[in-house]
């Protein structure tokens, strides 16, 4: 769990508390340690149960609060509701604002993440916001493992500016596919690519994998294009019901991801998962 690798970084323990749920289902969150400093870290990713987790952040930063502590640094590795940055369509909520807005409830000294969706985020907060990229992981990971035949292929337009980072960083081109999702039914569909990819090792990096439906949709195009071999990389691993699945039968080989969001085995194993911690980083981050 990251917040206990966290923790083990920092030369600390997790501190104690009881998150339990009242007889009418409302949260119930109770500091138990005996003793609370003037500061305290609060871990927790905005992912799935994400309403869940939003209300016992919420809680836990108020009950701090109450129990004396001073200052309050917020690690959110994954600030879910960030996709919704936007009024996509006229009568849609702008989710992402109205979330900011709830998790500074309880007022937040330093707001830790990573990879936004949207660089425009760190303005719906108060508190100085730091956007770490997995970018370092991915590049570290992956830089031994190219060579000339790879090229890096940015799956959407909103991935084409770290694609290019990354692509740079290994000293690789960068291929554009124009994906498209239709915003009612969530469907993707791909409508072009910007260079012949045949016989190339190709390495697709995005921020999150949700459905899979951006890379499963994105690989098959890449396959029929002639590719020699596919791996990703991915910073949030937000796996739904069926993700793990129809990956697992994608002609996709090793996905990288973070721990930014712990990846839980649902019925499917992976068969070509690894995982990066950002913890060291997140604890140096907290260290200033
Ligand atoms: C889109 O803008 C994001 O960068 C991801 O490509 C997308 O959200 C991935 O979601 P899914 O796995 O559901 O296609």
């Amino acid at each position: 769990m990251l917040a206990s690798r966290i923790a083990k970084k920092l030369e600390t323990r997790l501190g104690k508390i009881e998150l339990s749920r009242f007889p009418n289902g409302e949260a119930r969150v109770y500091v138990t340690e005996p003793r609370v400093g003037k500061q305290a870290v609060v871990v927790q990713s905005l992912s799935n149960p994400v309403d869940r987790h939003l209300v016992e952040f919420c809680l836990i930063c108020d009950a701090l609060k109450r129990k004396g502590v001073k200052e309050i640094i917020a690690v959110i590795p994954w600030l879910g509701y960030s996709l919704q940055d936007k009024v996509f369509r006229v009568g849609e909520a702008l989710s992402t604002k109205v979330v900011s807005k709830m998790l500074q409830t309880v007022s937040l000294d330093k707001v830790i993440t990573y990879d936004l969706h949207n660089l425009a985020i760190p303005g719906f907060f108060e508190a100085p916001l730091i956007n770490l990229s997995g970018r370092e992981f991915f590049v570290e990971y992956f830089k031994n493992k190219v060579d000339e035949r790879a090229v890096v292929v940015s799956p959407d337009a909103g991935a084409a500016k770290s694609s290019a980072r990354f692509a740079n960083d290994l000293g690789l081109n960068v291929v554009y596919v124009n994906k498209k999702r239709d915003f009612a039914t969530g469907k993707v569909t791909v409508q072009g690519i910007s260079q012949n990819v045949k016989g190339l090792k190709v390495l697709i990096k995005d921020d999150l994998i949700s459905t899979g439906g951006t890379l499963i949709t994105v690989s098959k195009l890449l396959k029929q294009q002639g590719v020699q071999s596919i791996e990703v990389a991915a910073t949030h691993h937000l796996y739904v019901e069926g993700t793990q699945a129809k990956l697992n039968q994608s002609p996709i080989g090793n996905i990288v991801v973070t721990d930014t969001v712990e990846p839980r085995v649902r019925g499917v194993k992976a068969k070509k998962l690894k995982v990066l911690s950002v913890a060291e980083k997140i604890a140096e981050e907290i260290e200033g």
